[in-house]
């Protein structure tokens, strides 16, 4: 199933930020509010250009999973067996569809038409039947799901994605993933280390955070910083590593980990 929620554009972040959160309290702070409207006023340009760049090459990071994928998320899956993954920012659902074999159900999150449009397309020629895709923004379907239901996820993946958000929207979305998951699911991420071949190329616009010149921002991490966010969410810290793995058509920096909900 592909389900469509609408992606608004610029300046829709307030009518956004009400139709999610709803009334009542939500347990954020007011610098948190303010990155929220932030994010959701670059969402769509975020969209775009990822528009873009599936548009041009739905195989830009092939068809085999991520090595976090195979060496972190699998095994854990395999040892809950029946576990229910949510993965984000999913892209053309490499991972998805690979961890897929091991546990009961995927829920893909991908705001791109044309990833998400492909992920569907696979799953059909497939037969794989136990993976839904929702095609919104990550932060606005979490927090609209933890408001309906919270603590009840085994896993939720996310490899090459939360570098992309400025470190306090991070953490936002930290704190959202670990209201999904259940007491004892897992974390498993892999997000840009400071020793990335892309640290350093850009315009400096925040410590450790770079505007590269196809206009993508990313913040590069180390094992302490991405330990400081997980733990501000509540995150017990299991694993954390740094590693080369090959992505992108280069050799890249990701530090890797594996956080729990105590
Ligand atoms: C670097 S790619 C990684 C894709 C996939 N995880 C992989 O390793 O093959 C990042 C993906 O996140 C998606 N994305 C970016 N911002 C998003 C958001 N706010 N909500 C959901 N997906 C988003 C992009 O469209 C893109 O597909």
């Amino acid at each position: 199933m592909l389900t469509t929620i609408n992606v608004h554009g610029n300046g829709m972040a307030l009518e956004v930020l009400r139709d999610v959160i709803g009334h009542g309290p939500n347990g954020y702070s007011q610098s948190q509010y303010k990155a929220i409207i932030s994010y959701l006023n670059e969402v769509a340009s975020f969209k775009d250009c990822w528009e873009k760049i599936w548009s041009k090459d739905k195989l830009r990071f092939g068809v085999e999973p991520s090595d976090l994928a195979v060496n972190y998320t699998m095994p854990i899956l395999k040892k809950i067996r029946d576990g229910v993954l949510w993965e984000l920012g999913a892209g053309t659902g490499r991972d998805s569809i690979f961890l897929s074999k091991y546990c009961n159900n995927v829920t893909s999150i991908e705001i791109t038409k044309t990833a998400a449009n492909d992920i569907k397309k696979q799953l059909e020629r497939k037969g794989i039947k136990n993976v839904e895709i929702l095609n919104d923004d990550v932060w606005s379907i979490l927090k609209r799901q933890n408001n309906l239901k919270k603590g009840f996820v085994d896993v939720v993946h996310a490899h090459s994605f939360l570098h992309y958000t400025k470190p306090i929207m991070t953490g936002v979305l930290f704190s959202e993933i670990y209201g999904l998951l259940r007491t004892g699911g897992h974390f498993v991420f892999g997000v840009k280390g400071k020793g990335d071949h892309l640290f350093g190329k850009g315009e400096e616009i925040d410590k450790d955070v770079w505007v590269f010149e196809d206009g993508q921002r990313r913040k590069f991490y180390d094992e302490e910083s991405i330990s400081e966010v997980l733990n501000n969410a509540g995150f017990e810290v299991e694993v954390l590593n740094t590693e080369k793995e090959f992505f992108d058509d280069t050799v890249s920096e990701f530090v890797v980990g594996v956080a729990r909900k105590g």
